[in-house]
């Protein structure tokens, strides 16, 4: 029996919505519920992730705004920050707690507005998305995302000859995802022709190899093991690693290995009692497309250099023999960045229990989710599994 399991699952369509914060948390958050069978007040806490709403809302002192939305005022509400990794770091707290008998029933999720309804363009965004980096050494460069993703995979295409025909692969692929997954920002296809002839954003990346800004929600009801069988189709909680890097790209020990993904990879799959080769599809963090690549060898789906071979000849593909990101990933299904680490709980439950549909993968036992945050310096891995 595992010590703790997902019993709900819920996340609002991800694209730009012109609703308030509190709006937008409380449609997953209800959907979650409603997933579960679980009533608000049966609720013993609320795990809330947000990144940017100190400064693209102005506003700070969520937790207790988005728990009185819901009708759980009152509640204990612990909110976290950390980048783009910010609501699987919430995922994990509330497993730990439950695993630990703090709590039976914990609702846990995140959201974030990122498009211009919050009156933020694109450069703005850009720059508050950059408050993540390091401020001394790499903020007055100018360093930005975008830069931060194309370094890391610049540095993957000179060791190991990742092309830009692979990295656009990356992008079809998600894309085709994507026209499966109702909730997804993009439900269009691209070609490798297209994400080619694109506008450069920072090189090697092109308008089609990065991820939407966003706004959107998820959730889940994360609960202690020991209740699972009285839920309908419970997912369990296998494990989940955390971890962490020195944030400048200049201090890392080797800019392709991500660090803290394998650290965090190797934390979870340990705890599961699993290796990669055990998982049946994954959800990774690929804001770029480069750092699809670079996911998909740090937590173990192919071997260190061949992240671009592996996309590029289909493995990772909803038919291939190592599915990557099922729902379209970032990529396609958008990135609001507090509401993300929960959508891949989301659709690894979903998955798990097969009811996706088209985009279902096949025999989805075992899923993965990899979840990161600023330079590579924060990863959340998680390991769900079908109820046993
Ligand atoms: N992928 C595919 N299409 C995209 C897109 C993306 N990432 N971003 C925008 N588009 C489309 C828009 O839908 C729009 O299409 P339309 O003309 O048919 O309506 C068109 O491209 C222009 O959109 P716009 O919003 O004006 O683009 P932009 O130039 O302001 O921004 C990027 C494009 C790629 C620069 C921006 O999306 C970006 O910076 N993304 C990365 C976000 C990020 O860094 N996240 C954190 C990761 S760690």
């Amino acid at each position: 029996m595992a010590d703790a399991a997902v019993v709900g699952a819920g996340m609002t369509e991800f694209g730009v919505h012109d609703t308030t914060l509190q709006e937008l948390f409380g449609e997953a958050a209800f959907t979650a519920l409603n997933d579960a069978g679980v009533e608000t007040g049966a609720l013993d806490a609320l795990y809330f992730g947000n990144a940017m709403g100190g400064q693209t809302e102005n506003e700070t002192h969520l937790g207790p705004r988005v728990a009185s939305h819901i009708g759980a005022a009152g509640l204990p509400v612990q909110r976290f920050e950390d980048a783009c990794a910010t609501s699987a770091n919430a995922f994990k707290n509330a497993v730990q707690a439950v695993e630990a008998g703090v709590h039976d029933i914990a609702l846990v999720g995140g959201v974030e507005r990122c498009t211009p309804v919050t009156g933020k363009e694109t450069p703005e965004m850009t720059r508050i998305f950059a408050s993540a980096s390091h401020r001394q050494y790499e903020q007055p460069t100018g360093l930005t995302f975008p830069g931060v993703f194309a370094l890391l995979t610049k540095r993957h295409m000179h060791e190991h000859g990742t092309t830009e025909e692979q990295l656009a692969e990356v992008a079809v692929k998600n894309h085709a995802h994507g026209t499966h997954n109702p909730r997804a920002h993009f439900g269009k296809e691209t070609t490798v022709e297209e994400v080619l002839e694109g506008p450069v954003v920072a090189d090697p990346f092109r308008l089609m190899d990065c991820c939407p800004f966003s706004d959107g929600a998820s959730a889940v009801v994360v609960i202690s093991g020991d209740l699972a069988d009285s839920f309908d189709a419970p997912v369990d909680v296998g494990g989940v690693g955390h971890a962490t890097d020195v944030v400048p790209l200049g201090d890392k020990a080797d800019l392709t290995a991500t660090q803290a993904a394998r650290d965090a990879a190797s934390a979870a799959y340990e705890e599961a009692g699993i290796t990669a080769d055990d998982a049946d599809f994954a959800e990774v963090h690929d804001c770029f497309t480069g750092a699809e690549v670079l996911a998909s060898e740090a937590i173990g789906f192919a071997p260190d250099g061949e992240g671009g071979t592996y996309a590029a000849e289909g493995r990772t593909s909803l038919s291939g023999d190592r599915p990557i990101n099922p729902s379209g990933g970032l990529k396609a299904k958008g990135h609001p960045i507090g509401a993300t680490g929960t959508a891949q709980i989301v659709e690894l439950t979903e998955q798990i229990r097969g009811t996706v549909g088209e985009r279902q993968v096949a025999d989805a036992d075992v899923g993965v989710a990899h979840n990161l945050g600023g330079d590579a310096a924060t990863t959340v891995v998680s390991v769900l599994e079908a109820h046993s």
